[in-house]
């Protein structure tokens, strides 16, 4: 049985015990409190459960049965992420052809051409504002490629992107108001922009994803120019953020733990399995969320039909049942089942393309830059998403190593 779309503000809303900047950047020793003490919990001011051992994330996000997709947060219109089957699957089966692994490899070269020009613009120098200069534009270009829509729009792209998955500073009714004004703004400038590429493809179709939706056919139905909308938007909204922070988040690791980057700088082989640890480390997104579609048992609390539930992959990723050690980075760590691209039938659509560029993104950076440092003095700040993990701009200096 599907429920009737409800409203879920919690993900966009700050936890109180992740108040300060301090417990923003490091909260995983509050998500092992919790792990120890209070693992399934109500939370009375987001008005949620918060999920926090593996175990439970994993039940809650493979149980689509119990656990629906449906909701919405602020002014976002119906996307596959917010689907329940059989709508689900009809839509996945459409778009999952784009995204296979071999379809994604195909994008190799480009994306090895985009990341070398965007090194190469900041060699002279250097030093880099990594998110400005590096992590922000290539996930753009790729998806603006994928979509077919110019490149040079790249920054009002990253613009629309961040305010779709913004949160609110504060628990309170203006706080609120302020950004769903804003995220209202956001969709209807970028829903005037896609339309126009819409119309456009359609009389002259190219090889390009909203090219091929305007072709397919679910159950012999066109897909409505509405759907292709909102499905291009997610891949706006999904897509960058997430992977500029995974960039990013790795930038961090690297020139937090100087050992790390010898290693990985001394033996590139290493990079996909210290991608898949950043991804497990420092996850980009920290929490799906749900709502309960009947009554379900927990750890002993029983989560009623209707409630909200925040599933916390980044405490889950930390859960010492599942990985020894776990809050010691390990570059080689193997196996990582790590939940960041979250499990079952909403398993990220792009988790072959955010792994793709960033494993192209570090060869490229570690074979050519040495001594990556947080350049001195610069005040970080994060991203006012707490949904996500991640940092609103990371400058770093370098030597370089080798010309390009
Ligand atoms: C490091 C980068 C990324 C992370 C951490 C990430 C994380 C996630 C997670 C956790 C989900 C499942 C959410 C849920 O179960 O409610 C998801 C779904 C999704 N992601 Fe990603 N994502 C990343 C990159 C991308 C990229 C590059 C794209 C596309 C270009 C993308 C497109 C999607 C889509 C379309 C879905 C919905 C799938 C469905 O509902 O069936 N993601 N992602």
């Amino acid at each position: 049985m599907a429920v009737k779309k409800v409203i879920n503000l919690a993900p966009i809303t700050p936890m109180k015990e992740l108040n300060t900047k301090e417990k923003y950047f490091n909260p995983f020793p509050i998500y092992e409190m919790f792990r120890k003490e209070n693992p399934v919990r109500y939370d009375e001011e987001r008005k949620c459960w918060d999920i926090f051992l593996y175990e439970d994330v994993d039940y809650v996000l493979k149980h689509h049965e119990l656990f629906s997709s449906q909701q919405q947060r602020m002014v976002e219109g119906e996307n596959l992420l917010r689907m329940d089957p059989p709508r689900h699957k009809q839509m996945r089966d459409l778009v999952n052809k784009a995204f296979t692994p071999r379809e994604i490899n195909n994008l190799a070269p480009r994306i090895k051409e985009i990341t070398n020009q965007l090194l190469q613009d900041v060699m002279d120098k250097e030093e880099m504002k990594m998110i400005h200069d590096f992590a922000m534009p290539l996930p753009v270009i790729v998806i603006a490629d994928l979509l077919g829509v110019p490149a040079e729009d790249r920054e009002k792209f990253k613009e629309w992107s961040d305010i779709l998955v913004k949160g609110v500073s504060e628990n309170k009714p203006e706080a609120y108001e302020a950004v769903k004004h804003e995220q209202q703004n956001a969709r209807d400038g970028l829903k005037e922009y896609l339309h126009r590429i819409v119309h456009v493809r359609r009389l002259d179709p190219k090889q390009d994803i909203i090219s091929a939706l305007l072709s397919s056919e679910v159950d012999g139905d066109k897909l409505t120019d509405s759907e292709i909308l909102e499905f291009s938007m997610l891949l706006l909204a999904a897509g960058n953020e997430t992977t500029t922070n995974l960039i990013t988040n790795g930038v961090r690791l690297l020139t937090e733990i100087p050992s790390l980057q010898k290693q990985v700088t001394n033996d590139l082989s290493l990079v996909p399995t210290m991608v898949e640890e950043v991804l497990r480390f420092y996850p980009p997104v920290q929490a799906p969320s749900r709502i309960a579609i009947k009554d379900v048992e927990l750890r002993g609390k029983t989560i009623r039909e209707g409630d909200a539930v925040t599933a916390w992959v980044a405490s889950a990723n930390r859960d010492e049942s599942k990985f020894p050690h776990a809050n010691v980075f390990q570059a080689d760590r193997k196996p990582n089942q790590h939940l960041t691209f979250g499990k079952g039938i909403h398993f990220c659509l792009g988790a072959p393309l955010a792994r793709l560029e960033a494993k192209i993104a570090f060869e490229e950076m570690l074979s050519k830059c040495t001594n990556l440092q947080l350049k001195e003095g610069s005040l970080i700040e994060r991203t006012p998403a707490p949904q996500m993990y991640g940092v609103v701009e990371y400058p770093v200096t370098f030597s370089v190593t080798s010309s390009l």
